[in-house]
């Protein structure tokens, strides 16, 4: 997979993609980030990326040329699958878009920033609108680096272990069970028996039963949303 990624703050992605997890995934090949940097694509004496907005009112709106410049660049090149943009107007993200979002093969992520972005790049550039949860960040850099780390460890072979991503929460609907590791006490406080007994099916039974209640007391939600997943798979089966 490939992911352009168009900030004017380039050095917001430094620390994220060079670590852990999206750092080998880049070196094996699974994932190619490239961050743009806008103001190369600026091509007034000032290099200006924002201006004030039409009607009045507080904060800057990101321009439209350099937007255009640098898109257009990138889809001369090749083609997107979509064009992202990071906005707290956006549909609010979840695992099963970060799933759909991993099957494809290139994308294009404009960081929102300052107020807003002109329209007519929404309009006309822009297939999709993301926002990663009902709260405002000064940018949208935070928010691509989130997409992009939730996206690439769902590509086959990121994740050694592939267990350990197919057990994921979300993944079923509902949250992970608790862990724990050694030693099997400490301060009094032991690891359930089930954990400890070698017998699969225990472990098995155990964790299932302890997602399934820590999801009902954390997240009645996502149980509902597994139910009518599961009838509408039905009702359109029929
Ligand atoms: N930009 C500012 N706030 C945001 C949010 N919650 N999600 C995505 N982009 C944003």
């Amino acid at each position: 997979m490939r992911v352009d990624v168009v900030t004017a703050f380039p050095p917001l992605f430094q620390g994220p993609l060079s670590e852990s997890i999206l750092k080998r995934a880049q070196a094996a090949g699974h994932a190619e980030i490239i961050v743009h940097d806008l103001r190369a694509y600026a091509f007034d004496k000032h290099r200006t990326l924002d201006d004030t907005p039409y009607g009045g009112g507080a904060g800057m709106i990101l321009k439209a040329e350099p937007l255009f410049a640098c898109v257009d660049t990138l889809q001369s090149q090749r083609r997107y699958d979509e064009v992202i943009l990071t906005s707290p107007a956006g549909r609010v993200y979840d695992q099963n878009l970060a799933k759909r979002l991993s099957m494809m093969g290139n994308l294009i992520i404009i960081c929102g920033h300052y107020k807003g972005v002109d329209q007519r790049v929404i309009d006309t550039l822009v297939t999709m609108e993301i926002s990663i949860g009902d709260y405002v960040l000064t940018g949208g850099e935070l928010a691509a680096a989130v997409i992009i780390d939730s996206v690439v460890r769902l590509i086959p072979g990121v994740i050694g272990d592939g267990e350990s991503m197919l057990t994921d929460s979300f993944m079923e609907g509902e949250l992970d069970c608790p862990y724990y590791t050694r030693p099997p006490e400490f301060r009094g406080m032991s690891v359930p028996e089930d954990l400890l007994s070698g017998d699969h099916k225990r472990v098995a039974a155990w964790r299932a039963r302890a997602a399934r209640m820590l999801t009902k007391q954390r997240r009645p939600d996502l149980l509902t949303d597994a139910i009518e997943d599961a009838e509408h798979g039905r009702r359109k089966r029929k």
